[in-house]
């Protein structure tokens, strides 16, 4: 890693306090994304909010560039967001429907989304067509090959599910959009921070992520990457005097490239604690952060996998550091209050957050234990303990 484990851990002042496998909920971040967000802040309140903003007009300009480096996107094709729901709505609600369109998903589909599709095939008559899982659980290529064939206006894909630590294979989903010249919408929000990720080698339209959890930033902050196509083809669902000019009493017209997408309005502080927390992931290596994490996410499951009656709930080929995990016999939230007991943070994936999911494979809400790069293996260890003498 290009920062070491022990100095990962001295910046994240929150490991004395707690064992945090909650990362895919919201991460520790490092002192450094608190310092940044709090100077602001401060700031703000010593000169005045507008003030602030001009005085750091160079800082703010440089998260652009941070997560455009992240991505492999260029500057003008991000739009910061305050989440990651609202980003990917921002794109899906400005897409051109028109009745009968199809839209093709997959089980993993985050909640949120899958009920933006549910309003938008009742605004626009489009169809919704849930596309088959394939014997490792994730989407089924050869089932979206035939789909795609009966014609389809767009693909929405999460690329890690909230629920499972699958890792969807987001750039041959891409290939097969393009193919079939299909609009393509990423949800990488579990993904962005713990796994590489290059827009044009993923081939997506438009990606949304969001600040808080692997990524390690403030929450309230998200973002969403347009490529040029996208640009083209979607309109922003609202507009205001950032992302549109008012040009004569009587018209208007669209701002250049993806912060057609924002709001003038914004927190100005979130929004340079997210570029900290892009700028150290950087430095990290987005390449050892995975490899660490799969690592401790392994353990994890072998430990897990070895207790009697736990039943390792993961799907896909490629695994991430999202572990879920069910007991035959005891409830998902006892053990999860048994963990909190002992200042072990995990948490619920209920059947709510999944409903394409895990009823059709018959499971219960699930307990979730995220890892990340500055968990340890002694942290994993008492997860593992605790969990044996709660069961
Ligand atoms: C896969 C996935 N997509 C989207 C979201 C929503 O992110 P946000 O809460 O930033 O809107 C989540 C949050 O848990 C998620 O897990």
């Amino acid at each position: 890693m290009g920062i070491p484990l022990d100095q990962l851990r001295a910046d994240t002042p929150g490991v004395e306090r707690v064992t945090h496998f909650n990362n895919a909920g919201s991460a520790l971040p490092p002192d450094v994304v608190v310092e940044t967000t709090i100077r602001h802040l401060r700031l703000e309140a010593e000169i005045g909010g507008y003030e602030a903003a001009a005085a750091t007009e160079q800082e703010l300009g440089s998260v652009y560039g941070s997560l455009a480096q992240l991505l492999g996107a260029r500057t003008d094709q991000i739009a910061l967001i305050e989440n990651a729901t609202r980003a990917w709505d921002m794109a899906v609600y400005g897409f051109p429907f028109r009745r009968g369109d199809r839209v093709l998903t997959a089980r993993s589909e985050y909640a949120s989304n899958a009920i933006a599709l549910f309003q938008l095939r009742e605004r626009h008559g489009i169809e919704v067509v849930l596309i088959d899982d394939d014997p490792h659980g994730q989407i089924s290529l050869d089932h979206l090959a035939t789909e795609l064939e009966r014609g389809a206006a767009m693909v929405a894909l999460t690329h890690t599910p909230t629920n499972s630590g699958l890792l969807n294979p987001a750039a041959a989903v891409g290939e097969l959009c393009r193919e079939h010249g299909a609009f393509y919408v990423l949800d990488a929000c579990q993904s962005m921070g713990q796994v590489p990720i290059d827009v044009n080698r993923i081939g997506c339209d438009v990606l949304s992520a969001t600040g808080r959890k692997y990524l390690r930033g403030p929450r309230g902050t998200g973002f969403l990457y347009v490529s040029d196509h996208a640009i083209e083809t979607l309109e922003p669902p609202f507009l205001d005097l950032h992302s549109a000019e008012w040009t004569s009493p009587d018209s208007f017209s669209i701002r250049a490239g993806a912060r057609r997408f924002e709001t003038w309005e914004a927190n100005h502080a979130s929004r340079l604690g997210l570029g900290a927390a892009v700028d150290y992931c950087l430095a990290v290596g987005v390449e050892p952060i995975q490899q660490r994490i799969g690592l401790l996410a392994e353990r994890m499951r072998g430990a897990l996998g070895d207790l009697d009656g736990v039943a390792v709930r993961d799907k896909g080929e490629l695994t991430t550091g999202i572990v879920t995990f069910t007991h035959s016999n005891v409830d998902s939230p006892e053990i999860i209050a048994a963990l909190r007991a002992h200042d072990i943070n995990v948490s619920l994936s209920p059947v709510e957050f999944a409903q394409w999911d895990l009823p059709h494979r018959g499971v219960p809400a699930l307990v979730r234990a995220s890892v990340h790069c500055y968990n340890t293996e002694t942290e994993v260890d008492r997860l593992i303990e605790v969990v044996e003498a709660t069961t």
